[in-house]
């Protein structure tokens, strides 16, 4: 385990291209402590992403983290991967056969117990995908749940999804998951499709990774590129957005993102919008807050924050 006296930190991730980035975000930077990484179905199977995590942080030299693999599935109904997005293995694109790490022989939810319970300091949840694993630690432990100091997630928006017209692929996959979260009085943090899709990884960023010419940069641009691909053939953006790792940003430097409290709801059983977040920003109903909803973002000072980190697990 890294010593630092960082902010204790969970990532719970589907890699996913963009959950690397935010497992590397998260390892490199000395403001936060990485205690633990689990993994989720999302973006791929629950055996791709996990094989995916332990792949990011064996190239990134990342040792004594354990990653646990949690839920292969959602609460309710089937996995729909985003295959067209991340290809067949989930991080398609860089070439990287490298031997991996053993993944904890402990269930994902269970290993997010036992860090959030043996923490001297209240933990803070990062979700970058589906959010099973976090309502399972929610309702079958209430008694760590409540201990969690906050629970930040990718997912959603305050406007328009990208999975459905309404729905973000985080929330569309398991909106009960989501639910849970949002109705379970914690503090959380959402980082919606409204900032992430500022994020954009352009050609100087992925020049920027690929300078030094070391393994772990080539890779971050490696995965950019092919990132590029999908999202331009599916979306017909220019470049693609790197959601994940602006979650792991505002938890280290929270003058990044900017929230406003407001109450979110999530569409369980719309005909067109199930998944959809209701966020109420203007406050036109009578619900109180139940999260900081990011409304802005400092472009600049995310990929310098970004950078930093991955210079600094280079070294
Ligand atoms: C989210 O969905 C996934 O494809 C990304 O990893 C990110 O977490 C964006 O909608
Ligand atoms: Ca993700």
């Amino acid at each position: 385990m890294r010593e630092s006296g960082g902010r204790p930190v969970i990532v719970d991730c589907d890699p996913g291209h963009d959950d690397a980035l935010a497992l590397l975000l998260a390892a490199g930077d000395d403001r936060v402590r990485l205690l633990g990484v689990t993994t989720v179905a999302g973006n791929q199977t629950l055996e791709k992403t996990t094989r995916n995590a332990l792949k990011v942080l064996g190239l990134a030299g990342v040792a004594g983290v354990p990653v646990a693999a949690g839920r292969d599935r959602p609460l309710s109904g089937e996995l729909n991967v985003a295959e067209d997005i991340h290809g067949s293995s989930g991080l398609d694109g860089p070439v990287l056969d490298l031997p991996v790490a053993e993944v904890a022989d402990v269930d994902g939810v269970e290993l997010m117990r036992r860090l959030i319970v043996g923490s001297d300091e209240p933990v803070t949840l990062i979700a970058t995908g589906p959010l099973t694993n976090v309502a399972a630690l929610l309702t079958e432990h209430p008694e760590a749940g409540a201990r969690v100091r906050r629970i930040v997630f990718m997912g959603g928006s305050t406007g328009r999804g990208n999975t459905t017209p309404y729905g973000e692929f985080n929330i569309v996959t398991d909106p009960e998951a989501a639910d849970i979260v949002l109705r379970s009085g914690l503090p959380v943090t959402m980082i919606g499709l409204n900032v992430t899709h500022q994020a954009l990884a352009t050609e100087e960023i992925i020049a920027e990774f690929r300078a030094p010419g070391t393994r772990l940069g080539e890779f971050c641009a490696d995965l950019m590129t092919f990132f590029a691909s999908t999202y331009l053939r599916v979306f017909g953006f220019e470049h693609p957005p790197v959601h994940d790792p602006i979650a792991v940003a505002s938890v280290i430097d929270p003058r990044i993102v900017r929230t406003v409290a407001a109450p979110v709801a999530v569409e369980l059983s719309g005909t067109y919008t199930r998944g959809a977040t209701v966020v109420d920003l203007h406050r036109r109903t009578d619900r109180d807050p139940n999260a900081e909803v990011a409304v802005g973002l400092d472009v600049d000072a995310f990929w310098r924050l970004l950078m930093a980190s991955v210079r600094h697990l280079e070294k």
